[in-house]
C-alpha cells in the first residue's frame, strides 16, 4: 500500500523536524512544515526535510497576487513540492500562488493546494462571520479552486463529498484524523482514517497522534493497519 499519511512536524526546533522526518523517511507520503516552524526557524526547514520526503509548505498564504507569487516562489525554491493558499484569496491569487510555485520548483513536480474552511470554524462561528454553513462555504471555496487549476483542496473530513462533487479532479487533503478510540486533541470534527478515504480522501494530514507517540514509527504503522483493514 502507498502511504497516503503526511506527518505534520508540529514541533518548535528545526533540528526536532529533521529528526522526525529521518525516523519516517519512505513510510509515509511525505511532511507538513507548519506556520510554527516557516516563522521560528525559518523556511530553510522545508529545505532540510525536502531531502528526507515531500514537503507540504503550510504556509496559508492569503494576500494580494503579486505578494502571494513572490512566497510561493521562494518556498518552491526551498524545495517544497505542495504549498498551501487559502481559496478565499480569489482565483487571481490561486494562479499566481500556482505560477510562483511552477517557477520556484523549476521544472520538479510542485503544486498548491487551496484551503477551504479551517476545521477551526464550526457552524456558529461560520454563520456569524459569513452567514453560510461550512459546508456551504466549502462548497463555494473548492469551485473556485477549480476554476483556478490548483493541484488540490483542504478541507475537514465532513466535507470531502461537497469536494468530490464539485471539484473532482482535485486532490483531496484532509486533517482531522484519529484513529478510533483515541485523544481528539483540539480537533472538533474528527474522522477515522477509513472513513475518511472512504469519503474520498487521497491524503490524510496527521500530527499529533504519531509526533507524541514514544514510537512514531509504530505510531504509522498502527494507522497503515488501520488502513487496511488489520
Ligand atoms: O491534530 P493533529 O496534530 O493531527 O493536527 C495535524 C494538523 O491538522 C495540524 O498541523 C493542523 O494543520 C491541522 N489541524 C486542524 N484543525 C485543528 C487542529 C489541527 O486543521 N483543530
Amino acid at each position: 500500500m502507498t502511504s497516503p499519511l503526511l506527518v505534520a512536524l508540529d514541533v518548535r526546533r528545526a533540528e526536532e523536524a529533521v529528526r522526525l522526518a529521518r525516523l519516517l523517511a519512505g513510510k509515509v507520503a511525505g511532511f507538513k512544515v507548519g506556520l510554527g516552524l516557516l516563522h521560528g526557524p525559518g523556511p530553510g526547514v522545508v529545505g532540510a526535510v525536502a531531502r528526507l520526503g515531500p514537503v507540504f509548505a503550510d504556509a496559508k498564504l492569503h494576500d494580494i497576487p503579486s505578494q502571494v507569487q513572490a512566497a510561493a516562489r521562494r518556498l518552491g525554491e526551498y524545495g517544497a513540492r505542495w504549498v498551501t493558499a487559502h481559496a478565499s484569496g480569489g482565483v487571481e491569487m490561486l494562479r499566481a500562488a500556482a505560477a510562483g510555485l511552477e517557477a520556484g520548483a523549476g521544472g520538479r513536480a510542485a503544486g498548491i493546494l487551496a484551503v477551504t474552511v479551517l476545521t477551526s470554524i464550526d457552524e456558529a462561528a461560520a454563520g456569524a462571520l459569513f452567514g453560510r454553513s461550512p459546508g456551504e462555504l466549502t462548497s463555494r471555496l473548492a469551485r473556485r479552486a477549480a476554476e483556478a487549476e490548483v493541484e488540490g483542496v483542504i478541507c475537514s473530513p465532513k466535507e470531502l463529498r461537497v469536494v468530490a462533487e464539485v471539484a473532482p479532479g482535485l486532490l483531496r487533503v484532509t486533517p482531522g484524523i484519529r484513529a478510533a478510540g483515541t485523544a481528539a486533541h483540539d480537533q472538533r470534527r474528527i474522522s477515522t482514517p477509513t472513513e475518511a478515504v472512504a469519503r474520498g480522501a487521497d491524503l490524510l494530514v496527521v500530527g499529533r497522534p504519531i509526533i507524541e507517540s514514544p514510537d512514531p514509527v509504530a505510531a504509522v504503522e498502527r494507522l497503515h493497519a488501520e488502513l487496511a483493514g488489520r
